[in-house]
This record gives structure tokens, C-alpha cells and sequence, in this order.
């Protein structure tokens, strides 16, 4: 079965061809006009999603080598998301099924991410443990089987990735800062000690080292900044850790994925996998270009549900936020 999968839900701007398993093209547009703002401005990416919808299409189907009557299903994020963002890819989406005849399905964005565990590790078998660690979202969440999903953490304040672009703000880094705060902290003699966050059970927060590293700052100016972010990834990234060997130990799982924007960072993949070591659990990372947001897992997550569960309603609202699984506590 070949989909088409659109993702618009933050800015970048994506449309992939997946034929079951395989990837037959996977485009992904990120829009350069946020990063003078140093954050996203929803009004430009609402915009930029719709110039950039209908060409980007032409051009998945052109490295697909398809046409789009060869197209057996059309899946597009409707949420969580920028709604105005939302709206541009789920319209597009919409209109295209309406026009074709072909079937759509609307995909939740934090479901899509989890099959980009699934895309690239064909045969992964529940249960397992999904930490998704992004711009928008940090959430652990319990995959019992195929669509039963136990969130048993949630970020309270900022994100992880949220928190790491705005220090990278205040350190002048171009917005998103997540790559350059990875490289600079490569170069770290002797990375900060910042506080690590301790909110109740599984949850995390990062508004506090955000804070701490401002403070920091203004009472260290000379600081070199390769030890700036040095200190903020092992805060943030032992935070990270935190959690999954507490979920682990309560859950008994023996298999732990990572996705989302920040899970390309080698040094959050590096303290994972020790910790997997020491508590005997496997980690599992999507493919690089699966990280980031891409169209490519919104086609695996919205194939798989279309198989089991049919098409969706034309009537499927976009929405800004959700809960992919219920809280047991
Ligand atoms: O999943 P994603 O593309 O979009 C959202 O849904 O947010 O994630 C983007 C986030 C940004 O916060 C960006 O700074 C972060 O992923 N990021 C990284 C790295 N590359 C991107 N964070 C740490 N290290 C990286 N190498
Ligand atoms: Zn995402």
C-alpha cells in the first residue's frame, strides 16, 4: 500500500511517499524565516506551509517516481500542533482526498512520532516505552500494544527542545539552537554544574534550568559558552534519563525508543544507552531524518491505523493540543 503522508503542524513543512515499510521519498522544507525571530511566528509558517504544500507534492511524487492515481491513501497531522499550521496541511490533505477519491486519515503528530520507531525498526514488538523529546513536547509514554498508549510522564513548563533554544537565545544562537548547543558543548573543558529538575513521579520540567542558566550568566559573563552548553545538555539530558530508569523500574520494560527533534543529539543517545546498561534495558533511535517532523512517519503511523481501523470522517477537526494517552494517576 502507498500513502501520502503531510505533516504542517509546526514549521517545517513536509510531504513524504511510504510503500509499507519503505521509504520512496521524504521531503522536508524548514522554514529559515523564524530563526531571525529566535522562535516560531505561526502567521509566517501558516503561510509558508501553503506556498509550499502543492510543489512539494509534485516533488515527492517526482522522487517517488508515482503518480498520484498510484496513491491508495492520503494521511495528514490534524493535532497537536500550531493550529493556523494545522490547518494548511489538513485542508490541502482534505481536498486533494475529496478531488481523488482517495482515502483519508487524519494523524496525531505524537503518534506519528512513535512510528518513526516503528519505520525504522520493522518487527518492533510491544510493550515498550516512547520518550518523545521535541521543540513542543517531552512525554513518556507507555506503548502496551498497536494504539494503547500510557502517557506516565509530561513535561509541566517548557519542553526539553523548548528550553534548549531559549537558552540558546540568551547565548545568541540562531533559532533552532538544538544542533550548534550539541556542537559547541563538544568543545566543553568544563561544562557548568546546573541543578537537575525534580518535579513529582514521571513529569519533567525545564523552565527552572532555563532560569538557573540565566542567573548564571549574569553572575559568570565570562563563561566560555562551550561550557554554557555543555551544562545544559548533561542538566537537561540526565533529567531525561532520570525518568526513563524510574519508568522502567516501575513498569518492568525491556525496551525503551527515543524520538522526536532531540533525539538525534549523540550525547542524549550516549546517556540512554548507559543507562541501559546499568538498569538492562535496550534503546532504540529512529533514523536520523526521522527525527525532526517529517511526513514520512505520519504515512507509517496513518497506514497502520487505516489497515485496522478504516478511513477517517472528512468532519476531523485540527487541534492544538491532546493527550495520546490517558494518565493512570
Ligand atoms: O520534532 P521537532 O523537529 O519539532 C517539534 O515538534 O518541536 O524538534 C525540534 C527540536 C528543536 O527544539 C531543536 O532545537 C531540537 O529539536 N534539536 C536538537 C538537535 N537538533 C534539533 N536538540 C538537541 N540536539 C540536536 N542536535
Ligand atoms: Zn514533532
Amino acid at each position: 500500500m502507498i500513502t501520502l503522508g503531510i505533516d504542517t503542524s509546526c514549521d517545517d513543512t513536509s510531504v513524504a511517499l511510504v510503500k509499507d515499510t519503505e521509504i520512496l521519498g521524504n521531503l522536508v522544507s524548514s522554514h529559515l524565516v523564524h530563526s531571525e525571530y529566535g522562535g516560531v511566528v505561526p502567521e509566517f509558517a501558516s503561510r509558508t506551509h501553503t506556498s509550499l504544500l502543492y510543489p512539494m507534492l509534485e516533488g515527492a511524487l517526482r522522487t517517488a517516481v508515482i503518480t498520484l492515481e498510484e496513491v491508495d491513501l492520503i494521511a495528514a497531522t490534524s493535532g497537536p500542533g500550531l493550529l493556523g499550521a494545522l490547518l494548511c496541511g489538513l485542508s490541502f490533505a482534505k481536498g486533494l482526498a475529496q478531488a481523488s477519491g482517495i482515502p483519508f486519515l487524519a494523524v496525531n503528530h505524537m503518534e506519528g512520532h512513535i512510528y518513526s520507531l516503528y519505520l525504522s525498526h520493522p518487527g518492533l514488538s510491544e510493550p515498550f516505552l516512547a520518550l518523545l523529546v521535541s521543540g513542543g513536547h517531552t512525554e513518556l509514554i507507555l506503548v502496551t500494544a498497536e494504539f494503547s498508549y500510557i502517557e506516565l510522564g509530561a513535561t509541566l513548563d517548557d519542553a526539553c527542545g523548548e528550553a534548549i533554544d531559549k537558552v540558546g537565545k540568551l547565548m545568541g544562537l540562531s533559532y533552532p539552537a538544538g544542533p550548534l548547543m550539541e556542537k559547541l558543548a563538544r568543545e566543553a573543558d568544563e561544562p557548568i554544574r546546573l541543578p537537575r529538575p525534580h518535579p513529582k513521579d514521571m513529569d519533567f520540567s525545564y523552565s527552572g534550568l532555563k532560569t538557573a542558566v540565566r542567573n548564571y550568566l549574569a553572575s559568570h559573563p565570562e563563561t566560555k559558552r562551550q561550557d554554557v552548553a555543555a551544562g545544559l545538555q548533561e542538566a537537561a539530558f540526565d533529567h531525561l534519563t532520570d525518568r526513563v530508569t524510574r519508568a522502567v523500574r516501575g513498569y518492568d520494560v525491556e525496551k525503551v525508543g527515543l524520538a522526536g527533534g532531540v533525539a538525534i543529539n549523540k550525547r542524549l543517545r550516549a546517556k540512554l544507552e548507559e543507562a541501559g546498561k546499568n538498569f538492562g534495558f535496550s534503546v532504540l533511535f529512529p533514523k536520523d531524518e526521522l527525527c525532526t517532523d517529517n511526513a514520512a512517519m505520519i504515512a507509517a503511523a496513518g497506514a497502520a491505523r487505516y489497515s485496522r481501523l478504516g478511513a477517517s470522517s472528512m468532519d476531523v477537526p485540527a487541534f492544538d493540543r491532546a493527550r495520546l494517552g490517558e494518565r493512570t494517576a
